[in-house]
């Protein structure tokens, strides 16, 4: 169409640009190899483009968001997200860097849930708790993968069939994740999953940003806004308690536009739960939007690059994670060190652990329905 409109018309081709959708304009993808795992299963990597510099790469393992570039200020772009520069790095590591997480997100207490009266028993991997879905995740594993294409957006469609019994879960649950880049400079996350028999799911992804580039120092002096006056205290175990306490008077209030690194050392004693020695933060912020994706959700800016990233979401939760745990011992993209508090997650959730905790949102997926999940992360640069 664009070529018959151009040679039609005879029109100037700015002006054309100006008419024709979006992806004619300047989105583009391309697919190549990325490697192979170790028992020799090939990845592959799909990178996604669009006209203002923005540059998403998704790869096949752990259905990944590999790289993301993003301009700043003066148009420079950078990686702004954590990750390795080859699927070794991603089978060895514990971090779950931009992966696709399930199939239950986050931690169920004793690993364990019940359903319709019987007992489940997904394997622990933190501390007495399960986290992530488990020992091997949908982060491990190797998804099928297609191009997709939408009225303004390129993207890849991802899908992973878990088996019923997979990690303890019950149903044969199908999963497909979307990762869309539009000329807006969103990237939009869309799952959908559909199951045989009742299980639970909570699907997000674990992207680690830093908005300065990743490997360029902490985030403390970004500045955090999280739309939400509520959040899920938790346990020694980082299991919540089932409140639903106001972040009112406490380090947990990110309602106006907050240094990541101002209250991160308080004498607090969630601060302690979640970071033992010096302090951080990796709570649920229970979102005032109640998923209602048109509303923002959290909005985190650099001063410095002038980054800036939006967070919308059909999800009621958001687990706001400050790299507690990265000690400076992991050597990710390009050999950069990633330090302690050197990036933040945005995770967007149902609450932690819901199928034990009769007072949230439930995770329940019966046969018949399909769960569906939209995050989108907007960027621009002042
Ligand atoms: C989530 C958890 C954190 C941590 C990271 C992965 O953000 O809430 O406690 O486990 O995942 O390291």
């Amino acid at each position: 169409m664009l070529q018959s409109r151009y040679l039609l018309s005879g029109l100037g081709l700015s002006l054309m640009i100006a008419t024709l959708p979006a992806h004619a304009a300047g989105l583009s993808s391309e697919h190549k190899a990325f490697g192979k795992t170790n028992d020799g299963t090939p990845v592959e990597q799909y990178i996604l483009r669009n006209s203002h510099g923005l540059q998403a790469t998704v790869i096949t393992y752990g259905a990944t968001l590999q790289s993301l570039k993003v301009p700043d200020k003066n148009g420079k772009a950078e990686d702004i997200v954590l990750g390795f520069d080859d699927v070794q790095g991603y089978q060895a590591g514990t971090a779950y860097f931009g992966a696709t997480i399930g199939r239950y997100g986050n931690r169920l207490a004793g690993g364990a849930f019940k359903l319709d009266g019987k007992s489940y028993q997904v394997p622990k991997n933190d501390g007495p708790n399960s986290l992530h879905g488990g020992t091997q995740g949908f982060d491990k594993h190797v998804w099928k993968a297609q191009p997709s294409k939408g009225k303004d957006s390129v993207g890849v469609t991802l899908t992973y069939l878990s088996k019923d019994g997979e990690m303890g879960f019950p149903g044969n649950m199908k999963t497909e994740v979307t990762y869309s880049l539009t000329e807006n400079n969103e990237l939009r996350i869309e799952y959908k999953a559909s199951t045989d028999k009742p299980t639970v799911l909570n699907l997000t992804n674990h992207s680690y940003f830093n908005l300065a580039g990743a490997g360029n120092g902490d985030v403390l002096q970004q500045l955090a806004t999280l739309h939400a006056s509520h959040y899920t205290p938790i346990d020694g175990t980082l299991i919540p308690t089932g409140e639903l306490a106001p972040v009112a008077g406490t380090p947990m209030d990110f309602t106006h536009p907050t240094a990541i690194g101002k209250n991160i050392k308080a004498d607090h004693p969630q601060l302690k739960f979640a970071e033992p020695k010096q302090g951080g933060f990796d709570f649920n912020w229970a979102l005032d939007a109640k998923g209602d994706v048109s509303q923002l959700a959290a909005d985190v800016s650099d001063p410095q690059s002038g980054r800036r990233l939006q967070l919308y979401t059909s999800e009621p939760g958001v687990q706001f994670y400050t790299s507690n745990f990265l000690d400076g011992t992991v050597k990710g993209k390009a050999g950069k060190v990633y330090s302690h508090w050197g990036a933040f997650t945005l995770e967007t959730q149902h609450y932690p652990d819901s199928p034990n905790q009769a007072n949230f949102p439930s995770t329940r997926l019966d046969p018949g329905k399909t769960y569906t999940q939209h995050t989108v992360f907007k960027f621009s640069a002042q």
